[in-house]
């Protein structure tokens, strides 16, 4: 499979960022804001402009020519609107060969099964084309969505950090999940 060829769910079409999504980007982040505020980094304003989003997808082609992460889209089927974000970030090569996973899928899209179709998708495409052996995704405790997501997904649970990311500017408790490659 190639890096570039887009992975299609029942309801998904699912790729890498690429530079030319700053506009859809752009509207993910200003109709979700909302929404994704209480579960992620403090945001300056300018995030939330054309030109911050550009530079976002700059970055992201960078970040993947040189293997350190993989920022994607779950888009409808027409290729039109981002549903979802998800990244593989932080990858770690050697004898760890693991990433970070994040991800949000857009308030109205929320409560349909649909990021777990994406990621249900995109997990073994990590593992395999990626060649990852272990998947981290960490949530606050209170994040009972995400909890739940990871749980379904076969995600367990192996410990739990203090004051572990910083969220909304306040650092956040987070129980650490992984899944592992199985074959
Ligand atoms: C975390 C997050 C991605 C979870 O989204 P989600 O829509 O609940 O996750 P899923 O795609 O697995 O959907 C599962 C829900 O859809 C429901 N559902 C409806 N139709 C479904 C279907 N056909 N198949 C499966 N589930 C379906 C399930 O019952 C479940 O709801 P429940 O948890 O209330 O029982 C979302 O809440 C989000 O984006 N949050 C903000 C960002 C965030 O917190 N990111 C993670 C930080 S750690």
């Amino acid at each position: 499979m190639n890096l570039l060829q887009p992975l299609i769910t029942r309801r998904a079409l699912i790729r890498l960022a690429e530079p030319s999504d700053a506009g859809r980007l752009r509207r993910y982040r200003v109709q979700n804001r909302e929404h994704l505020v209480p579960w992620e980094p403090w945001r300056e304003e300018a995030y939330y402009e054309l030109e911050h989003c550009a530079q976002t997808l700059a970055d992201a082609r960078d970040v993947v020519r040189q293997d350190r992460s993989y920022p994607m889209f779950a888009l409808d089927l027409a290729g039109e609107e981002i549903l979802a974000s998800f990244t593989f970030a932080n990858v770690v090569r050697g004898a760890f060969q693991a990433c970070h996973l994040g991800y949000s899928v857009a308030a109205r899209r929320q409560g349909q099964g649909l990021m777990q179709e994406v990621l249900e998708a995109a997990l073994p495409w990590a593992f395999q084309r990626l060649d990852l052996h272990r998947v981290m995704a960490n949530y606050m405790p209170r994040n009972e969505r995400s909890g739940r997501l990871l749980a379904r997904l076969g995600f367990e649970r192996e410990g739990y950090a203090r004051r572990y990311l910083q969220i909304g500017g306040v650092w956040e408790d987070h129980v650490l999940t992984s899944r592992i490659r199985e074959s």
